[in-house]
């Protein structure tokens, strides 16, 4: 593992959610202490549930000043938001409607938009305006929560997607066949290796295999070019999907 990297290991997925939502409060406080706001792209899937079920607990939610809080989605797919599939209804259930953030600042990426690139170049000016960022300016987000696909994807980045060449757009549509919901909004690898922390949170046995590949083999797989190139790379898995990972021997 690179110097800028770390993996910790979780006895179980309920450790996991502890050990994220502490890494989310701490560096909450830290970019509102140093920078006024706390920029927080979420995840999708399944496995960040618990994660935003434990920060949502007044222990750790009273921790965190909401008010200077602005919420993003890394991933969307094209179902609408009150959707069991949707990414913002998971987060809106295990988070969102439990903590006193003021609704206009989270973003939601309207992924249900017919028109899908037009819903991409939305969320990309959403960004830029929260941000306050300029044309070709990348923002930097305090806090980027990611998940680890069992082939090597993560957000809506697929393996052999010609969006993993994006070097421009911020944001973008795209069409994965195989996937469940074909149709998503992702964000791209500029925007992912800007930020300042990228967390990915990865649980259970199926998701051993690819943790292996994508940590210890030079892989090239999506998940692989999460490589932040001013910030940190932190991995937080629970035992069963590092059982294959020989720790000391990452990359
Ligand atoms: C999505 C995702 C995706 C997800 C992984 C892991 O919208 O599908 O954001 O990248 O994080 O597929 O999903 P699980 O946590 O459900 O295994």
């Amino acid at each position: 593992m690179g110097s800028d990297a770390s993996l910790t290991v979780c006895p179980d997925p309920a450790a996991l959610a502890e050990a994220a939502a502490q890494l989310v409060v701490d560096a909450a406080g830290e970019a509102v202490r140093e920078r006024g706001r706390f920029m927080l792209c979420l995840a999708g899937g399944e496995t960040p549930r618990a994660t935003y079920a434990r920060l949502a607990q007044p222990e750790l939610s009273g921790r965190v000043r909401w008010d200077r809080t602005w919420i993003f989605f890394g991933d969307e797919r094209a179902v609408p938001p009150d959707h069991a599939e949707s990414n913002y209804r998971m987060a809106h259930e295990s988070l969102l409607s439990c903590v006193p953030i003021p609704p206009g600042q989270v973003l939601r990426m309207r992924a249900e938009q017919p028109d899908a690139e037009g819903a991409a170049a939305a969320y990309a000016a959403q960004i830029a305006g929260a941000f306050g960022t300029r044309r070709g300016e990348l923002p930097r987000f305090d806090v980027v929560l990611l998940g680890l696909g069992v082939d090597g994807h993560t957000a809506s980045l697929f393996p052999g997607s010609p969006v993993l060449r994006e070097v421009f757009r911020t944001v973008a549509a795209v069409h994965v066949a195989a996937a469940r919901i074909p149709q998503r909004v992702t964000l791209t690898f500029p925007v992912l290796n800007a930020a300042a922390r990228v967390v990915f949170l990865v649980a259970g046995p199926e998701k051993a295999k690819i943790v292996k590949t994508v940590l210890v083999e030079q892989s090239t797989l999506p998940a692989a070019m999460v490589r932040p190139t001013d910030g940190e790379l932190v991995w937080i898995a629970d035992r069963a999907a590092a059982a294959l990972h020989p720790v000391g021997e990452v990359r």
